[in-house]
């Protein structure tokens, strides 16, 4: 795998309905004007570009809300733009996110026309039953349909599913994680239910899992995709080696990005640290200050060492591989052992958390199982 150090994010904050359970920046709007919306993220592009000049593009993620509503006409024009603003990876990886609705289906080929290399459908469940539980609008069979459909257009593949959804047992879980296996084409995502504070889903005063069956059906996933060689690469995400989303592994240990796009976040690195960028969250205000000053950053904060410790360590731990010695280096301008505790390490290493040695640091499996409390004791 080449090692990208530099990728661009565009936000497309618009879905068709809003699921219950979902605090992502992302809203349902009757209409949305595709070329008014497709000019104000072009602008953004081309603004961000004067500021990052000549930096190589590695890889393109289409994020959202649900970015395959957007026009294939305009994903085209975006990912055009991308390329005469930056040289570009000969492999770049672009990547848009899709839910697997009939009418988005229809439109894969010209995703894939546009330049679209890799596609990430949200499926959630391949059951019915679940999918209405989470508000989800596709049925089990257009999940299925939008799968082969994807199989036979898109390079590269992944999905996402949601478990430890209310009253799930290992025996519930490992039928989905069947299905799953049967359509993965070497990259699934699979997220635990988290209750996020404000949505439909915490008012109505949803549950989820507790620690213990929650560690139960994390093991349950480890073994059942490790066993069909897709073991984690991240704690959520699975791929065959070689298939692993080259867009997160930037965000993950510490490279540079562009965040485009209502709410998107960015980081970049020049003379005075790494800036963290944040674009105006509201559609509409993004979209008025795009079109008045030509971006909508709310926001550019020089982030101090600690802070980037924190991201660092918190990103880092959470992939398979760990903190990488020569790339915590890179990205912080310090030696683990200068950042973090050496102490702390020692102890969660003595306790078994946590693997130190010549390559970095890494969680081992018992580590994985708490990896948010290994956390929280390295960071204090
Ligand atoms: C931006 S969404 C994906 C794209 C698309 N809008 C969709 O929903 O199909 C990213 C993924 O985050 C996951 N997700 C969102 N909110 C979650 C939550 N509260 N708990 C667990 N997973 C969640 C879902 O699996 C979702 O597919
Ligand atoms: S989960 Fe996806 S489709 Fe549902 S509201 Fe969130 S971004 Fe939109």
């Amino acid at each position: 795998m080449t090692e990208a150090r530099f990728g661009i994010y565009i936000h497309w904050p618009f879905c068709e309905s809003k699921c219950p359970y979902c605090d992502f920046n992302s809203h349902a709007v009757g209409f949305v004007d595709d070329a008014r919306w497709r000019a104000a993220l072009l602008a953004e592009l081309a603004h961000f570009a004067s500021e990052t000049n000549g930096r190589e593009v590695g890889s393109l993620f289409f994020g959202g809300g649900t970015p395959s509503l957007m026009e294939p006409q305009s994903i085209a024009a975006l990912i055009a733009a991308v390329r005469q603003h930056w040289p570009v990876a000969d492999d770049l990886e672009v990547t848009l996110e899709a839910n697997p609705s009939s009418y988005e289906t229809a439109r894969f080929r010209g995703f894939f026309a546009a330049g679209v290399s890799r596609l990430s459908l949200g499926v959630q469940s391949f059951d019915n039953s679940r999918l209405q539980f989470l508000g989800r609008r596709h049925t089990s069979a257009q999940a299925v349909r939008a799968l082969e459909e994807a199989g036979g257009i898109f390079p590269r593949l992944s999905f996402d599913l949601i478990y430890a959804l209310p009253g799930e047992t290992p025996d519930t879980w490992r039928r989905e994680l069947d299905l799953a296996l049967a359509y993965a084409k070497g990259h699934v995502s699979l997220y635990q239910l988290t209750i996020e504070p404000g949505t439909p889903f915490a008012k109505a005063r949803v549950l989820g899992a507790d620690e213990s069956s929650s560690v139960a059906l994390f093991e349950l996933s480890q073994r059942a995709l490790t066993a069909a060689g897709m073991p984690a690469y991240e704690i959520s995400n699975h791929a065959r080696p070689g298939e692993e989303c080259r867009h997160n592994l930037l965000y993950w240990t510490g490279g540079d990005y562009v965040g485009c796009g209502p709410g998107a976040h960015g980081r970049l690195t020049g003379p005075r640290g790494t800036i963290a960028t944040r674009q105006i969250a509201s559609p509409d205000a993004w979209l008025a200050a795009v079109e008045a000053n030509g971006h909508g950053t709310a926001k550019g904060t020089a982030l101090g060492p600690e802070e980037r410790r924190d991201e660092l360590v918190m990103m880092g731990l959470r992939l398979t591989d760990g903190l990488d010695r020569a790339t915590f280096r890179a990205s912080s301008g310090l030696e683990i052992e200068e950042a973090i505790d050496r102490m702390r390490l020692e102890r969660l290493a003595e306790e078994g958390f946590l693997v130190v040695d010549a390559r970095g640091v890494r969680a081992t499996a018992r580590g994985r199982r708490r990896l948010d409390a290994a956390i929280r004791t390295l960071l204090v």
